[in-house]
């Protein structure tokens, strides 16, 4: 097949997209028809309340969860379809994941955590994980067990992590729920560069001050997009304050 240039470029699809939690009475319709296309090297911040949708879009995105309802095609590859078996194949190959509570091995140092990752997967090479985590600024740090690092430390482990595999997309869920101004800045700043490398970047957040550093700023309420804004002027992060 031949890729016009507008599917090049496009990084994610959704038609439709819905998700319902549960059954008959109890069910919970997260997403209730999200259309949504977002381009190749764009910054989303996806803000919204509590229980908006926002971790359940990202997952079904990032091929965690699977959509109730509606197509969702990524990286070219319609993935609403997919087993379980290659769902995981899809993840393995386009995307990675930054949680708010990093999600590290604790038996496991700085490194290890990068390169266990390398092994599940078998993309990207351990001779690299020194310079991923170099780039992320814990190069003297690679050997120590997550409990010796503080909290935007074992944060920077996990960017590293996440881009041990080379993903296409970068999805953070509340990347700085757990850290104090100064480290959320500084981890804003480090998926802000990713950025401007060319990776698309998807930041879930319920702190609308983290919506001035993105080129988008799509708002959910209660399963359903309800803005969709694109900032033309995003801030620095170190100017963002909350
Ligand atoms: N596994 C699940 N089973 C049942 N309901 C679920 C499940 N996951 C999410 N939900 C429901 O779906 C809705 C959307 O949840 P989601 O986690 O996507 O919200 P969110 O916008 O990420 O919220 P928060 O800001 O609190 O993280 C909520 O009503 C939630 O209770
Ligand atoms: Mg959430």
């Amino acid at each position: 097949m031949t890729a016009t240039a507008t599917e090049t470029q496009r990084s994610v699809r959704t038609v439709g997209l819905a998700r319902v939690f549960g059954e008959g009475d109890a069910a919970v319709e997260a997403l209730k028809g999200i259309d949504l296309e977002i381009a190749s090297g764009e910054l989303v911040v996806v803000l919204g309340p509590s229980g908006s949708g926002k971790t359940t879009l990202c997952n079904i995105i990032g091929g965690i969860d699977q959509a109730s309802g509606g197509t969702v095609e990524v990286a070219g590859e319609d993935i609403s379809t997919k087993d379980p078996g290659r769902l995981s194949d899809f993840r393995r190959d386009h995307v990675g994941f930054i949680f708010q509570f990093f999600n590290l091995i604790p038996t496991l140092t700085a490194r290890e955590n990068v390169e266990v990752i390398i092994e599940m997967t078998g993309r990207g090479s351990k001779e690299r994980v020194p310079s991923l985590l170099d780039a992320v600024g814990l190069g003297d740090r690679m050997d120590n067990f997550p409990a010796q690092l503080s909290g935007g430390q074992q944060q920077r482990v996990a960017v590293a992590r996440a881009l041990a595999t080379d993903p296409d997309i970068l999805f953070a869920d509340e990347p700085t729920g757990a850290l104090d101004l100064p480290t959320g800045r500084q981890i804003l700043g480090l998926l802000q560069d990713l950025n401007a490398q060319g990776r698309t970047v998807i930041i879930v957040t319920h702190n609308a001050s983290v919506a001035q550093i993105a080129n988008r700023v799509l708002t959910l309420v209660d399963g359903r997009i309800e803005s969709d804004e694109t900032n033309a002027n995003p801030a620095a992060a170190a100017d963002v304050t909350w």
